[in-house]
């Protein structure tokens, strides 16, 4: 899927004519991958405010292990972690969200520079403020980017030490093509000193996936159907969540989770550029979640350019943190 480059930089805040090209492009990729035979929506509409609390929930639920594993493999190797890693980096935390991650990881990584990079700009604001009053020797600064299509750091990022954060298995949301971009990106921004700390979530029997992404109190539900909300405030659409349905299930041929919403009745659609039709039955696909074997993520960080790759995962092998560098 393409996707809009730059939204805002909070700490320098573009004129508004930069939100009316940004808002036109977010508007003409919705509309293209709703009229697609097999209707698609990039999985970054999920994150208006209500839709980073509910995932921010989804993070508590006793069926989403991979939060809490990915925590427990830090806490447990931070100091091989940090030693991997080396003292004084420039931390650039890409997806930061409410900077939660980054804050456990600052007295073992003790980084000189926090960059906190996330598309949804509500939260971050707030979070870098906590995270200044938390840590006022440690510069910081925030910005507001949408790098599912590619990245780009102003000049006030430090070049020195560069350690992109990437946790939480986001990579696993690109296709494994998308991925390898991604991961070739930052290995480009990285010089010759840097590297990326990444977390990724390996493959695992679909009785313990699926319940993840359709837990019993319907949260993800509710963090799925909610995209037709933001879609109706960024498109002027009347979808009514009321008549879909969440779906999740795991595609082992293609070794990834696939969230859909399905039409509960036929339905017809009033899109800015026509209509679109949609039976009952027929789904919109709304995220991938790829889920990788340890090896063919370490062979996705070589063909990238990294050279150096230290691993490390849970007892039960369901998630893994890498530290890749040159
Ligand atoms: C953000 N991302 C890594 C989550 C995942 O597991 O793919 C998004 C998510 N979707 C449903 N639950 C969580």
């Amino acid at each position: 899927m393409s996707s809009i480059p730059l939204l805002c930089s909070i700490d320098a805040v573009p004129p508004s004519a930069d939100f009316g090209v940004a808002a036109a492009a977010a508007m003409a990729e919705i509309c293209a991958g709703l009229m697609q035979e097999r209707a698609e929506v990039s999985p970054k509409y999920f994150y208006d405010p209500l839709g980073s609390k509910l995932f921010e929930a989804i993070t508590h639920l006793p069926e989403y292990y991979p939060t809490r594993t990915e925590r427990g493999i830090f806490e447990r190797h931070a100091a091989e972690i940090a030693r991997s890693v080396g003292p004084g980096s420039t931390l650039i935390d890409l997806g930061a969200g409410n900077c939660e991650k980054a804050k456990r990881l600052f007295p073992a990584l003790r980084p000189e520079h926090y960059v906190a990079v996330d598309v949804s700009t509500e939260f971050l604001h707030d979070a870098l403020n906590r995270m200044r009053s938390l840590f006022p020797a440690i510069d910081m600064q925030a910005l507001g980017l949408d790098f599912s299509a590619g990245l780009t750091l102003p000049h006030s990022v430090s070049q020195e030490q560069r350690l992109f954060f990437y946790p939480g298995s986001s990579i696993g949301n690109f296709t494994p093509e998308a991925a390898l971009a991604m991961l070739c990106d930052l290995r480009r921004l990285c010089g010759d000193t840097g590297g990326v700390l990444i977390g990724v979530d390996l493959v695992k029997p679909a009785a313990i996936l699926e319940p993840a992404y359709d837990d019993s109190l319907g949260v993800t539900a509710a963090f799925n159907l909610n995209l037709l909300n933001h879609l109706n405030r960024l498109i002027k659409t009347q979808f009514n969540p009321g008549d879909w349905q969440h779906r999740a299930l795991f595609n082992a041929p293609q070794s990834r989770i696939e969230m859909h919403l399905e039409a509960r009745r036929d339905l017809c659609i009033t899109l800015p550029g026509g209509v679109r039709r949609f039976a009952r039955g027929e789904r919109i696909h709304t995220e991938s979640s790829y889920k990788y074997e340890l090896l063919q993520f370490r062979a996705l960080l070589v063909k990238a350019g990294f050279r150096k790759i230290n691993a490390w995962t849970d007892e039960r092998h369901w998630f893994a943190v890498c530290h890749a560098s040159i």
